[in-house]
């Protein structure tokens, strides 16, 4: 299993947000992680598509992963695609009709994920699993990035990788956001988590290629240890 690391682009220096860009890829991270808040589905405001099309432009090379936190993702969601995003990401808990949203996206030829806020059960997403290329598990309460991890979220990685392999589904991607750094990681990782959203532990070192790196490693060591 590949470990794949998204810095997140809401811990960058936004006075420079292109020459951010282009640190995270020559960190050697694997896609740009792009939080979009609307201060409606979560109580705090962050960019829109226009963010989206500068990463684009800084790193045509560098994936895209669009993390919708918004009520409306089925409205939006043409105008991030439109905009570059090559993963669009979506909340169960919107108000939108995830299955028919879902299916929107893929018609656009992107990649779909589906997210689950921390007090929502594994279960509730457990029948879309096959109409989806990765499941985001939040380790934090969404909304702001600087959060401690959840240790409580394990449990609930472990049931979403055991039930993806159950239905047959082995190359789906598990993710976490939220207080993620080496440590936090590899605990994931061990719990069946293969990409890993980390905004403040990469973009706050001097040498983020270092910090991807070992989180790579430390997940990679211990990945489905504890998947029981
Ligand atoms: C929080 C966002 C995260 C955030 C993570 O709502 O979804 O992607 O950037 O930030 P850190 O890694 O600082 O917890
Ligand atoms: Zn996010």
């Amino acid at each position: 299993m590949d470990m794949i690391i998204l810095p997140s682009l809401l811990a960058a220096d936004f006075g420079r947000l292109d020459e951010e860009c282009r640190r995270a890829a020559a960190s050697g991270a694997d896609e740009l992680h792009l939080d979009i808040m609307d201060a409606h589905f979560v109580p705090n405001l962050s960019f829109g598509p226009d963010v989206v099309a500068m990463a684009r432009r800084a790193v045509p090379g560098l994936r895209r992963n669009v993390h919708l936190m918004i009520t409306h993702p089925r409205k939006y969601a043409p105008r991030f695609i439109e905009n570059g995003a090559t993963t669009v990401q979506i909340h169960i808990e919107s108000a939108d009709d995830a299955a028919a949203t879902l299916a929107e996206i893929r018609g656009k030829k992107v990649r779909c994920g589906l997210v689950l806020k921390p007090a929502t059960p594994a279960e509730s997403v457990f029948a879309l699993l096959p109409q989806v290329d990765e499941v985001l598990v939040m380790t934090v309460e969404p909304g702001y990035g600087g959060q401690s991890f959840m240790a409580g979220m394990l449990p609930k990685i472990a049931a979403l990788r055991r039930e993806a392999l159950r239905q047959n589904l082995p190359a789906l991607t598990v993710m976490v956001d939220g207080g993620i750094g080496t440590e936090t990681a590899a605990q994931c990782a061990a719990h069946g988590a293969n990409a890993f959203v980390a905004g403040t532990s990469l973009f706050k070192l001097p040498d983020m290629a270092a910090g991807v790196a070992a989180m790579r490693k430390a997940a990679a060591a211990v990945y489905g240890k504890n998947l029981k």
